[in-house]
This record gives C-alpha cells, structure tokens and sequence, in this order.
C-alpha cells in the first residue's frame, strides 16, 4: 500500500511524533550504537560468547546497543540480541575478494564493527601478507560505509585442529603483524582498536575441537572483548 502524504500531514505527524515520545526515550533513540561483529564460525555458529558480551553490557548498565547482522542469532540459552555477522568456513580473502561485506554493511549500517577473522585462511594456508591486504580491503568498504567507523580487528585466538600441525604457528604469525599493520591503517577518524583473544586463550581447555570455543572459551571471549567495546560504545 502506498500513502502520499502532503507536506503539512507529514510535518504534523512529526511533530506529533516528538510530542508523544518522553525525553529519555528520545535521547536513548538517538543514542543507540549499532555493532556488527564480523567473522567466520567463531563469530556465528552459535558463537555464544556474543550473548556473554551481550549481557555483560546489560549489567554494566551499557544498553544503547544494536547487535546488527544478515545472520540471526542462535540459541545460547537465555535471550539475547544476536544477530551478527559471522559465516560458518569464510575466510577474509573470500569475503574481500568476492566484495560480500558491501552488502552486509548496506543493509545494517553498522557504527562499530568487531572483526574476528583469519582461522580459516590460515587454516588454508594463506600468507599473513595476503590476509591483511584482504583485511584492508575490508577496512575500506567499512569506512565507505561510514567514514568514521569505529574498528575493532581481533589478534585470532589459538587453534590446533588435528588436521593442522601448522595452523598454531601460522596464527601465531598471522597476529605477529597485525598490530603494524592497523597501525599504518589507522585513522583519527576512523580509529582501529587492536583485541588481543590470542592471549591467555587455551585450545586445551577452552574449545572441544581445537578451533571453536566451548562455553569456558565463550566466556574468555566475551571478557577479552567486553572493555575495547564498551569503550568504543562511549567514545
Ligand atoms: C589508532 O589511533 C587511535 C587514536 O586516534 C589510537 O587510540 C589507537 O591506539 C590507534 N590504533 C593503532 C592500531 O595504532
């Protein structure tokens, strides 16, 4: 159905939009930050440490978010607002080189994105020098989207996969130049924040599998990404 409205109805009815609505409600409008977080299955399938995150922002008192993404959330056992960006066997090479995260930008216009990506080009053997040229690009296409992007890139937490004897240490060189290479990306306007989830994360203890995390590895996750978000939300 379509309504043509004369110019007079519709300035009525925005007003009438602002006389109805209260203050705190227009100013909480107005101040909602839109997050994507953007990755592979670590990020999406079921990629619980998001509804961790989540409710830490909750209980830090931190609700002007809007979790955005094409995917929906899955189910962590408790609600939580999941939906995000994160694609089962993508790599960032595939994403950048195929130009799929126009279209996800486009259609949920996100003001922070939070970019946990690489396992699975490291996992095809892809060169760290080949995975940051795609991360530029991914960088690019965020600040088309929005030129004062906030960006969050992860350091990759540890995998050891037993198909993959190498995939420990070519982690270990793929984040060894990340923080050069946001550095010499970097931007007063657009501001790249590197997360360290390598750190202190054990594929022992904190995944089932190798590379995904299990609910102690969930939880390590969303403690690592819970300040540089919160403080990327408030800047
Ligand atoms: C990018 O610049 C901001 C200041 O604009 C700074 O806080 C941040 O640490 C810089 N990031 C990197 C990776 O150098």
């Amino acid at each position: 159905m379509r309504f043509n409205f004369g110019s007079a109805t519709l300035a009525a009815l925005a007003l009438l939009a602002v006389v109805t609505a209260a203050p705190a409600e227009i100013a909480e409008r107005q101040s909602t930050v839109k997050i994507m977080a953007l990755g592979d299955s670590i990020t999406g399938s079921p990629g619980c440490w998001r509804a961790y995150l989540w409710q830490k922002l909750q209980q830090a008192g931190i609700k002007n978010t809007d979790f955005v993404g094409t995917l929906p959330a899955q189910g962590c056992g408790f609600q939580y607002d999941g939906e995000n960006e994160g694609h089962g066997g993508f790599l960032a090479i595939n994403i950048a080189d195929q130009n799929q995260l126009p279209g996800w930008l486009s259609s949920t216009k996100p003001d922070i994105v939070m970019m946990h990506l690489g396992t699975n080009d490291v996992w095809n053997n892809r060169s760290p020098a080949e995975i940051t040229t795609a991360f530029s690009k991914l960088v690019d296409q965020m600040r088309a989207s929005k030129s004062s992007m906030k960006i969050l890139v992860a350091k990759i937490i540890p995998m050891n996969p037993p198909n993959c004897g190498e995939c420990g240490a070519r982690v270990v060189a793929l984040n060894s130049v990340i923080d050069s290479w946001a550095a010499g990306k970097n931007s007063s306007s657009s501001p790249i924040t590197v997360v360290d989830t390598w750190t202190g994360f054990d594929t022992a203890t904190m995944t089932g599998d190798g590379v995904h995390p299990n609910d102690v590895g969930n939880k390590k996750l969303a403690e690592t990404w819970f300040a540089p978000l919160a403080s990327a939300i408030q800047s």
